[in-house]
């Protein structure tokens, strides 16, 4: 079982003992680092591990900082199908351009890989009530993980949420108070209320939460055979996923079991991308921007904690990329992928394939690239933004007449 040798701040180095049980560096408010003891796992070991029939990201547990295995909360999330199609290679002239289909996660998007972790914690340290703020995905799986947990859970949301969202957060038996405002507003409310109350936080702010989206490096690596991306794209709102991802790949690194790491992609939409913006201007920081109209409505957030600065310096240490992509192109990304694939993604859980496609045009990356982009939430999720020109024409009588005459305006 992986132990928590420290934590340690990435920014200024400091260490904080474990038993504090702090998320963030006292003195410069960075998201601490899990430092996990992974010193005994020798070379053979690997054989050891890959031969594991694990369906779960806990085929992994010892890279995960949780210490008592019956402590896991585990509803079968990792594994997720990585997909390529002659049909996507052709359509997007990426001939090694994967898909890691996490719309098929248990509750339908990437929080189960961090609230899997996350919520055995919490249940490891025997806390009472999970809290998150969410805008919308990881109010579910906080909620269903919570659940299986017997633990209590209180969910936080903007009442602008997609109402499929808001549904399936509340059939887990979540207290579920909606608020009045965009995600950043509703965030700041929820700040206060944690302090007040000393919740758990289920945030991108918690370092053992995200250590589960480390599972993408140790699955992708697995699925391609021991091959290592060229590129590894995320859609991004708080950062967890390429900060995670990247420690992963840095992890197999560290154990000798890979010979160099990705670069990094952080996909954003155009309406609200404090990410990109930062990488543009080559800052060292994110700056919080103000949130614009997108349909990406899961990555509208545009006030991150620090882990998206973390994020960002692990873009550039990389030699990755920020992008930013418009909700047309997104639409036409979503299309795309459920016709080339089958993959139904969510508006916001698409933009890295749009991104790849963007950056594939700019010459950055070459049609023989080898990349993965995490499709990251389903699209039934938020149907209220289908085109209304793939919706359901009006119903026709029932009669064979009438069928025919459907049949031929269609074909007209
Ligand atoms: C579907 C989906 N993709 C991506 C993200 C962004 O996550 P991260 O914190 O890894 O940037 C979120 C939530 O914020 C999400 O719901
Ligand atoms: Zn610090």
């Amino acid at each position: 079982m992986g132990k928590v040798k420290a934590l340690t701040c990435p920014a200024c180095q400091k260490a904080v003992p474990p038993a504090e049980r702090r998320f963030l560096c006292p003195d410069c408010g960075m998201v601490l680092d899990v430092q996990v003891d992974l010193g005994h796992l020798s070379a053979d070991y690997q054989d050891k591990l890959l031969r594991r029939h694990d369906p779960t990201i806990w085929k992994w547990h010892e890279f995960y900082p949780v210490e008592d295995l019956s402590s896991i909360v585990s509803l079968g999330e990792g594994y997720t199908p990585l997909v390529h199609t002659e049909a996507l290679a052709r359509a997007t002239g990426l001939e090694r351009l994967y898909v890691k289909n996490d719309t098929l996660l248990p509750t339908g998007s990437l929080k189960d890989r961090s609230n899997s972790v996350g919520i055995s914690k919490a249940k490891e340290w025997g806390v009472g009530t999970a809290a998150v703020v969410s805008t919308g995905n990881a109010a579910a799986s906080v909620a269903a993980y919570a659940a299986v947990a017997g633990l209590h859970a209180v969910v936080i949301i903007s009442a602008q949420t997609s109402p499929q969202k808001v549904a399936q957060a509340a059939v887990y038996g979540a207290r579920i108070i909606p608020v009045d405002g965009s995600y950043d507003q509703v965030a700041a409310v929820f700040r206060a209320a944690s302090e007040e109350f000393g919740w758990y936080e289920c945030l991108s702010t918690n370092p053992y939460r995200l250590e589960g989206k480390k599972s993408y490096a140790f699955e992708v690596w697995e699925q391609l055979d021991g091959e290592v991306p060229e590129w590894m794209i995320h859609c991004t709102a708080g950062g967890a996923g390429v900060v995670a991802a990247s420690k992963g790949f840095k992890e197999l690194k560290g154990l000798g079991w890979v010979e160099r790491l990705p670069r990094m992609v952080a996909a954003q939409a155009e309406a609200c991308a404090p990410v990109v913006r930062a990488f543009e201007r080559n800052a060292d920081e994110v700056a919080p921007v103000e949130a614009g109209q997108t349909i990406a409505e899961c990555i509208r957030v545009g006030k991150p904690s620090v882990t998206a600065t973390r994020a960002l310096r692990e873009v550039k240490a990389s030699g990755g990329a920020a992008v930013a992509v418009s909700d047309d192109e997104i639409r036409a990304t979503q299309s795309l992928l459920a016709r080339t694939t089958g993959i139904f993604g969510e508006p916001g859980g698409v933009v890295s394939v749009a991104a790849a496609l963007k950056l594939k045009a700019q010459g950055a990356i070459k049609p023989e690239d080898l990349v993965v982009c995490t499709v990251s939430g389903h699209g039934l999720k938020q149907i209220d933004v289908l085109d209304p020109s793939r919706a359901v024409s009006r119903p026709i009588p029932a009669t064979l007449g009438a069928l025919r005459e459907r049949l031929k305006e269609a074909a007209d």
